[in-house]
Formats: C-alpha cells, sequence, structure tokens
C-alpha cells in the first residue's frame, strides 16, 4: 500500500474504456466505430461521419436527412450573440473567439446547461454545436477582417455553407467548386476523432465534474490551441515559409531540431501513440497533390515539405525516435488551397473535432466515470511556520 507510480503526460495511463475510436498506433491504424479512416476519407461526408462516431453506425438516408436538417435548423446565432463579436479587437486569436463564444452560446439557450446524455434532447443540442461552431467560426473570421458578416445559407453543405459565410460578398456569392467542397470535407472527416488525445481528455476532465457540454468543449477548443497539438497545422506554415524565405539549406533546421538545447523542433512530427506512420498524413499527403493539380495551383511549401519529409526518413534521430509527419504536416497545405487564413487553421480543426468531443463527453456520462482527480508528489517544505509581515 501507499505507493505511488509517476506517469507525467499520461503516456501510459488509461483513463477510461471507449468504443468510439479504434488507435493501433504500431501498424498506423485508425478506425472510427471500426471503420476503417482510408474508407471514409473517400466515401463519407462530414456529417454522415459525425452522426457514425456520436451514435455508433452509418445513418441510413432519412437518418442523415433529419440529422442535416437539425444542422441546418441551427446555424443561424442570436442577434444578440453577434454583437458580442464586435467586442473583440481586431488582433482578438479566432481561436480565443471560439472559445469565449462557445461558452456563449449557451447563455442563450439555457435549456442546454442540463442536457441528458441521450434521447431526443441530446440529439438536438448535439446538432446544435455541430452548426454553431462552424457559424462562429466564420463569423469570428469576417470581424476581424472588417468584413460584413454573411448569414448560412439553409440550401447549402455543411462545407459550402461554411465556405459561404467565410468568403461571400454582398455584390459576390462565393461559388463552391467541386474540388474545394471536397477537400473541406476531407479534412473535416479525418480530423473528427482522435481517442484520448489532449483536448478530448480535457473535454473528458472538464465534463467529469458535470459541468455542461458547452464549457466543456470551450475548454477542449483552449486544449487544441498549443502548437503541440492542433496549433501544430499554422505553426507547420509558418516553419515552412521561415524555410523558404530564409534560403537556408533544410539541414540547419534538421540540425536545430536535434539540438537538445534548441527549443526548436520540427512542426508537424512525431506523436505519442504513432510510432510508424500517421494514417492521415499518408491520405492527406496523396489528396493534397490530387487538390493541387486539380485547383491548377502550384505551392512551393508542398516541395519544401515532401523534401523535408524526405531527409528526416534517411537521419538516424528521427528513425531511431520513430518521428514522422503527423496530420498537422500537410494539412496547412491543404487549406492554404482552399483559401483559408492561417490563423483560422486551429479553428478549422476545432470544427472537425467537434463531433469527437461531443461522442466523448457523452460517453463519460453513459459510463458514469469518476471525477478526475490525479494525485501528486509534493516537494514543497512539509511545514513552515507564518511570518508576521514586520518579519520578512
Ligand atoms: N522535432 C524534434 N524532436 C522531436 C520532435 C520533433 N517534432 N518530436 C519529438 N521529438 C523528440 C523529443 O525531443 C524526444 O527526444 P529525446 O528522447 O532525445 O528526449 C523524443 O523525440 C520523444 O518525444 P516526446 O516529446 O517525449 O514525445 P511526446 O509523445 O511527449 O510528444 C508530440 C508528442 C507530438 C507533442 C511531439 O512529437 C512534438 O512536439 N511534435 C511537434 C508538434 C506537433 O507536430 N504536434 C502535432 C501532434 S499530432 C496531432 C495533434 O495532436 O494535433
Amino acid at each position: 500500500t501507499g505507493y505511488i507510480t509517476m506517469d507525467p503526460g499520461f503516456g501510459n495511463t488509461g483513463s477510461c474504456y471507449s468504443s468510439i475510436t479504434y488507435v493501433d498506433g504500431a501498424n498506423g491504424v485508425l478506425r472510427y466505430r471500426g471503420i476503417p479512416i482510408e474508407e471514409l476519407a473517400l466515401k463519407a461526408g462530414f456529417t454522415e461521419t459525425a452522426y457514425l462516431i456520436l451514435y455508433g453506425k452509418l445513418p441510413n438516408e432519412n437518418e442523415l436527412k433529419s440529422f442535416s436538417d437539425r444542422i441546418r435548423e441551427h446555424a443561424p446565432i442570436h442577434t444578440n450573440l453577434e454583437h458580442h463579436f464586435s467586442g473583440f479587437p481586431k488582433s482578438a486569436p479566432p481561436m480565443a473567439i471560439l472559445s469565449a463564444m462557445l461558452n456563449l452560446v449557451s447563455c442563450f439557450h439555457p435549456e442546454v446547461l442540463d442536457v441528458p446524455t441521450t434521447g431526443d434532447e441530446f440529439d438536438r443540442t448535439a446538432a446544435l454545436l455541430l452548426s454553431k461552431v462552424r457559424t462562429i467560426a466564420a463569423f469570428a473570421y469576417r470581424m476581424a477582417a472588417g468584413k460584413p458578416i454573411n448569414h448560412p445559407n439553409p440550401n447549402l453543405s455543411y462545407c459550402g455553407n461554411f465556405l459561404h459565410m467565410m468568403f461571400s460578398d454582398p455584390y459576390n456569392e462565393y461559388e463552391v467548386s467541386p474540388e474545394i467542397d471536397k477537400a473541406l470535407n476531407l479534412f473535416l472527416v479525418l480530423h473528427a476523432d482522435h481517442e484520448q488525445n489532449c483536448s478530448t481528455s480535457t473535454v473528458r476532465v472538464v465534463g467529469s465534474s458535470r459541468a455542461n457540454l458547452f464549457s466543456s468543449v470551450a475548454a477542449g477548443v483552449c486544449a487544441l490551441w498549443g502548437p503541440l497539438h492542433g496549433g501544430a497545422n499554422a505553426a507547420v506554415i509558418s516553419m515552412l515559409d521561415a524555410i523558404k524565405q530564409s534560403g537556408r539549406p533544410l539541414t540547419y533546421y534538421l540540425d536545430r531540431a536535434k539540438d537538445k538545447d534548441d527549443d526548436f523542433r520540427l512542426m508537424g512530427f512525431g506523436h505519442r501513440v504513432y510510432k510508424n506512420f500517421d494514417p492521415r498524413s499518408i491520405i492527406l499527403k496523396k489528396q493534397v497533390h490530387n487538390v493541387l493539380t486539380a485547383l491548377k495551383i502550384d505551392d512551393d511549401l508542398l516541395k519544401i515539405a515532401m523534401e523535408l519529409e524526405e531527409i528526416t526518413l534517411q537521419d538516424d534521430y528521427f528513425i531511431s525516435r520513430h518521428l514522422y509527419p503527423n496530420v498537422d504536416f500537410y494539412s496547412g497545405i491543404l487549406l492554404r488551397a482552399i483559401g483559408i487564413p492561417l490563423d483560422m487553421y486551429t479553428v478549422m480543426f476545432a470544427i472537425g473535432r467537434m463531433p469527437g468531443w461531443i461522442a466523448n463527453w457523452k460517453e463519460l456520462h453513459d459510463h458514469h466515470l469518476r471525477i478526475s482527480r490525479p494525485r501528486q508528489i509534493y516537494t514543497g517544505n512539509t511545514e513552515h511556520p507564518f511570518i508576521p509581515m514586520n518579519q520578512r
């Protein structure tokens, strides 16, 4: 009795049983509810994938239609909520806006503060959240860009509607090309869930205190923001761009990444679980080529990225530590091709991850889990006298 095992970063701690997403890190396998990511990436729509993740099975036609109708119905946001956007300074990072606004949404829908985890009320709330996150993200961009907001158009697809809210102008309705709609759909499907990663664990930890779904996912957004997690997708593009601008050889960056006295890391490389390859990165690398070819885009950053991947594959430091490109390595190049601005990349990840966060929050409650409350080993003074102010 009484011994404590430390596991920094929870690399070897199982926090829950889950039947949502299966990851086999040694073999690069990722499956949502048992279905391989490779199949979903090519065959499934994002709303179809969200349904699969939330309810454990692919929807039939009627189920998908009523799910999509619900998402469509909840796309507009309350006018008073709209006014909040103008309170943010122009320089506000969209991730800060997203997190704050997700919490705010619950104030406009007090019924969601005590949402049950099953039944019609849960279904309604899940659809509401999947829909509002998209509207909030687009409005945050429009406000920061000093452009008028575009209200959602119920006749458009999930991706089409987002692109319309982002890019339509009063005199110029944005026309969503099938290639771009497909590329965005692929991006969202690949990000829809990834078992107990940092943000999903955060959603579970917050939810375990019985905090409501909205505050739990708002916390998830904050965890995702960091450059070691979702923030890596923007950091990769900044890094590739810096490499291009500097004109320095790639080995200069490789050496810096290997130097333990230098904080620099190759962004988009390495993963806690995948030790041979990240299947999402394999899919993305291939699809990025297809998308750029279809859109007739020649992106220098893709060439630099591929060269960087190539030299790391020959390098002992990266080989011995099993460091390969992860999902964030090629995703930024896809988002660039779609026309998404850099500071919105991690917001895009958050839109994609929403089904996974909601499903994990639900599962946490379905399994009646205990409140998350890790222990520590105390290393400070065990006892110290209180010193009066005039003697300090
Ligand atoms: N560049 C250089 N060295 C690295 C890198 C990297 N990108 N990643 C890991 N290492 C080294 C690390 O220094 C350590 O070396 P040593 O054994 O000599 O001390 C070894 O590899 C193991 O790394 P770790 O930090 O213990 O691994 P972790 O499982 O704690 O961290 C990670 C995983 C993804 C945070 C990390 O690999 C990393 O910082 N990568 C760069 C940021 C990134 O791309 N994040 C996206 C992650 S995937 C999707 C997502 O979650 O958003």
